[in-house]
């Protein structure tokens, strides 16, 4: 076998990843079948920002191919794929399935085979079972099967993957093992369990946050209901309260908490419960519209300007994939108000912040990026948008202390 290890899928989980072991003096093979990215890593090009890949990419050798049976010249192969939910509630394998259909025939006797996309419950059990079942091997034996999922955050990557404790449920004897030492040059302490309880421990990782970040936003909306402030709420509530504390409200989504809870949620005891999480976040972009609109009165939002800062879907992020910024913006359109979108992070071309803010009726922060707290931010809007510009502002990152306040407002509290 040619190579130590092969990643399959070198998107945000897998690039980084096959980085990091080529790092750690390993000889790795990427597989892509996008012509794009593996066109960017010819050129060694990031395909996306992520702290510390740059220099990373510049330095170590990887070696790149867009066919994944390709992987089964290597000893170790890691599939990091993407795995959606269908829109009815299923996890959708068909990325998982077609790549080991690929690698089936081909694979050998010695091999290890790791999964570490997210999964459902159950998912690392049925890969062993499908290679057990077509090739007559015993996995844990003959080849080796483990779950070592993904817990790091997008823009995190390299500070964490050294530290993270590393999940590694192996499937039979031997595979917890093999999979343990494939992860163990990138120096994160590893924890054995089963294959089953990885696949628990990251999805519920993320629900838990998902359901976390769904009660402020909850309590946003009841607090526009009774005319309160939810921030001087959430103050009375945490200050000096010695039994933890509520987080803060915004736009919860991105690729894996819109998705993961569903993982549970397809085969759930209480149907409803998460889904009703997912529905608290989802309804916060028509929140935030309808706020506007109740506040700008008669003529409604048609061909009044509003400004949309943010396309990521989480702070300093370039990362938009399942961003409710999107949202927001496809309701603010069938409203015919008049969208300027400014992203300082994205690769997406966006309008520049100054002609965005400049002249809008509504200024809405969509992403907390660090460059909307600085204080020059919420001057800029002032100066530029005017006492009468509505600033919609969930995060309060451009610090008004209110979701919804007038410019003159502010400028009132402030003097
Ligand atoms: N993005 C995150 O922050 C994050 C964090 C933790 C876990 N995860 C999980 O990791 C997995 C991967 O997520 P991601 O964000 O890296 O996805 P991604 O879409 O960025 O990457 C998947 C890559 O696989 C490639 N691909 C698809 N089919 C292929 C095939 N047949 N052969 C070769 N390549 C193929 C795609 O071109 C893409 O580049 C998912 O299960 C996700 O839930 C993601």
């Amino acid at each position: 076998m040619q190579h130590d290890v092969c990643v399959i899928g070198l998107g945000r989980v897998g690039l980084p990843l096959a980085l990091s072991f080529a790092d750690a003096g390993l000889s790795v093979l990427g597989v892509d079948n996008d012509p794009d990215v593996l066109a960017a890593l010819r050129e060694r090009r990031m395909p996306f920002k992520e702290p510390g890949t740059d220099e990373l990419l510049a330095r170590v050798d990887l070696d790149l191919s867009h066919r994944a049976a390709d992987g089964a010249d290597a000893r170790s192969i890691v599939l990091t794929l993407g795995t959606p939910s269908f829109s009815h509630i299923e996890i959708d394998m068909g990325d998982i399935r077609s790549v080991l259909d690929d690698l089936l025939p081909l694979l050998q006797r010695d091999q290890l085979v790791v999964l570490r996309s997210t999964v459902a419950p159950g998912t690392t059990e049925f890969v062993a079972g499908y290679l057990e079942k077509h090739r007559g091997f015993t996995v844990g034996e003959d080849v080796f099967v483990a779950h070592v999922p993904e817990r790091i955050a997008a823009d995190r990557f390299m500070a964490e993957i050294g530290t993270l404790p590393c999940i590694v449920g192996g499937v039979g004897e031997g595979s917890g093992e093999r999979a343990a030492e494939l992860f163990a040059p990138l120096g994160a302490p590893i924890v054995q369990t089963s294959p089953v309880q990885a696949e628990l421990a990251k999805i519920w990782t993320n629900i838990f946050r998902y359901a976390t970040f769904a009660l402020p936003n909850l309590l946003m909306m009841d607090c526009e209901r009774y005319d309160a402030n939810v921030f001087e709420v959430i103050d009375l509530i945490n200050r000096d309260y010695p039994r933890g504390g509520i987080g803060r409200p915004g736009l919860t989504a991105g690729t894996c908490l819109r998705k993961d809870f569903t993982f549970s949620e397809e085969k759930s005891n209480a149907p409803g419960m998460l889904l009703a999480v997912s529905r608290v976040h989802e309804s916060v972009p028509l929140f935030l519209v309808d706020g506007v609109k109740r506040r700008l009165g008669g003529g409604g939002l048609r061909e009044r300007k509003i400004a949309v800062l943010g396309l990521a879907f989480k702070a300093d992020t370039d990362d938009e994939r399942d961003s409710l910024s999107h949202k927001l913006i496809r309701l603010l359109e069938r409203e015919l108000a008049d969208v300027a979108v400014h992203d300082p992070v994205v690769a997406t071309p966006t309008s520049g912040f100054e002609e965005a803010i400049g002249d809008a009726d509504v200024v809405i922060v969509a992403t907390n990026h660090s460059a909307f707290s600085r204080p020059q931010a919420l001057r800029a809007v002032a100066e530029r948008a005017g006492a009468d510009c509505l600033v919609v502002d969930p995060w309060n990152a451009l610090g008004t202390g209110q979701v919804f306040a007038y410019v003159s407002e502010v400028v009132a509290l402030r003097a």
